[in-house]
């Protein structure tokens, strides 16, 4: 069998049955086939709880968010009454796109011939359709989606039956109870477009093996390796910690924050969320990303950031963070540099997995929900009958 013919979900499952001990990183195959692209969009994205960014984004009526979801057109809004909304963002005239990027409506206008919606999604009015005898206003309304909020964040899913946010992630919530993430206030939200598969950069996220190397240019000379914990993950997620100097004041914990104690007041939680919401979370401040694959060889990013509440009106504090966001800038671009070459690799005849470091225990953890979701072992055996 060759490399074009070879089942990626057949060779994601033998790599990820091995024991962490003996693990490589996952097959090329995985990162580079269509195929698994679609089971990746069937199984994980349009069953999963999808991060579209933070609530204070959406805190005034009208203000919403589109997203494409496993192929879907999406908007999330902030509705008269203060509820979050997600809605199909599909006309049900001819079928546009209604609403466009983020931003702030009083009413959501189709772009083609103008039918308009309340932000609860009920049809207001739809010009020159009183002698079609057929229709009636009131029999149209968007398709609502299930939306929730968690400490801060906004998630939606287009599985009717997935087990709610707080549910799923009780155990993130306990891990950092005492961080107030709810708190922390976006002060940034930009969206990117890189050339690699989603999954290289998730899993770039998911271990700071490469921060002395990758970002040797920025943060690179401090970050110590036998200061990083990497714990087994979990159903949901996965993360690991990182210690901070004092190079950056609003890393470490506020001084008048007593919830954290020793060296809990320089720890970094780097969060991956499964499938794709990655959390740094600092005692002081925090950034993120939120991906979604755009074909095999593009990943959509949603990146922002901001302060805990204790630094909130500090303005030293705010001097800090801009030159924060001007680090992460440059840490960024580091970042792209390596994930993009990692993918022109994988697309190689020659690329060959190799094993894994003890501190890529996530990207292990990783590799194995990725199978869990995708190739079930009761699916496996349906297929096989
Ligand atoms: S497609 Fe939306 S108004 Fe015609
Ligand atoms: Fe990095």
């Amino acid at each position: 069998m060759t490399k074009d013919d070879a089942d990626p979900v057949e060779l994601l499952r033998a790599s990820a049955g091995v024991p962490f001990t003996k693990a490589r990183a996952m097959p090329p195959e995985v990162y580079t086939s269509p195929r698994f692209l679609d089971g990746e969009l069937e199984h994980v994205f349009s069953k999963e709880w999808f991060c579209v960014g933070r609530a204070s984004a959406l805190s005034g009526a009208g203000d919403y968010v589109t997203c494409d979801l496993a192929g879907q057109p999406i908007v999330v809004l902030r509705d008269r009454d203060g509820a979050l909304r997600a809605m199909s963002n599909v006309c049900l005239h001819r079928m546009s796109t209604l609403l466009h990027g983020r931003g702030n409506t009083r009413a959501i206008v189709c772009p083609y011939h103008a039918w308009t919606y309340n932000l609860d999604g009920s049809l207001r009015g739809a010009p020159a359709m009183t002698l079609n005898e057929g229709f009636c206003k009131s029999d149209y309304r968007l398709p609502q989606l299930r939306c929730e909020e968690w400490l801060g964040w906004v998630f939606v899913t287009l599985d009717p039956d997935a087990p709610p946010v707080r549910a799923r992630l009780a155990e993130v919530e306990e891990l950092i109870a005492d961080y107030d993430m709810a708190g922390y206030h976006e002060a940034f939200f930009e969206t990117h477009v890189w050339d690699t598969n989603w999954k290289v950069l998730a899993e770039n996220f998911m271990e700071s093996y490469h921060l002395p190397v990758c970002h040797a240019g920025t943060i690179g000379g401090m970050s110590r390796l036998d200061e990083m914990v990497c714990p087994e993950g979990r159903a949901a997620f996965n993360y690991h910690t990182i210690l901070k100097d004092g190079t950056l004041p609003i890393a470490l914990a506020h001084p008048d924050n007593s919830r954290l104690e020793g060296d809990a007041r320089r720890t970094t939680y780097l969060l991956a969320i499964y499938p794709s919401l990655l959390i740094t979370l600092t005692p002081g401040y925090f950034w993120y990303l939120t991906l979604h694959p755009h074909g095999v060889g593009q990943v959509r990013i949603g990146f922002g950031g901001g302060m805990a509440r204790d630094y909130a009106e500090e303005p030293e504090a705010q001097q800090h963070f801009d030159r924060l966001k001007a680090l992460l800038d440059d840490v960024n671009v580091e970042d792209r540099g390596c994930t993009e070459k990692v993918y022109r690799g994988l697309c190689s005849a020659f690329a060959r997995p190799g094993h894994l470091s003890h501190l890529e225990r996530p990207n292990y953890d990783f590799a194995r929900y990725l199978m869990a979701r995708i190739a079930p072992a009761d699916r496996h055996k349906e297929a096989a009958e």
